[in-house]
């Protein structure tokens, strides 16, 4: 499996991770998030890619540019979750597996966030696990492609 590339994808304020609203989305920064992900695809053997923006267009490009490079997502679109169809259709038309992550549970929360546009397009969502969510995101993907 050392030839699959996953790309993982964090949303708008993911970067502010360890100081925004720690109740909600917990204590570890982003670095610690992404040094978790590396643990995992290190003992999975599949490479990965992390990146962070705060602009939806540029989230658009980095799923292109997975499609034509990678094997599958793993994306936490953040507050896009609820309405971005921008990026739905970027994920629907990469033809990508892609899981959606969320830290929190977006089901035990505000009304709004309750609707995720992405979900109709993911293989699968994981929400409310935590920094966990993302290992095992990645888990399902490669297990998913040794089916
Ligand atoms: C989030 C949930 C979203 O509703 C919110 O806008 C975020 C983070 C999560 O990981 O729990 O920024 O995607």
């Amino acid at each position: 499996m050392a030839d699959t590339t996953i790309m993982v994808i964090h949303g708008p304020n993911l970067d502010r991770l360890g100081v925004r609203e720690p109740g909600i989305y917990g204590s570890q920064t982003l670095d610690s998030i992404n040094a978790l992900i590396e643990q995992e695809a290190r003992a999975l053997d599949v490479a990965v890619e992390i990146h962070q923006t705060n602009h939806e267009g540029e989230i658009v490009s980095l799923i292109w540019d997975a499609a034509d490079r990678c094997d599958g997502l793993v994306i936490n679109p953040a507050a896009y979750t609820h309405y971005s169809i921008a990026i739905r259709d970027a994920i629907a038309g990469s033809g990508l597996p892609a899981i959606e992550v969320h830290l929190s549970n977006i089901h035990a929360r505000e009304e709004f966030r309750r609707q995720s546009v992405i979900a109709p397009v993911a293989r699968g969502q994981i929400s409310g696990l935590g920094p966990l969510g993302y290992v095992l995101a990645l888990r399902a993907l490669v297990s998913l492609a040794r089916d």
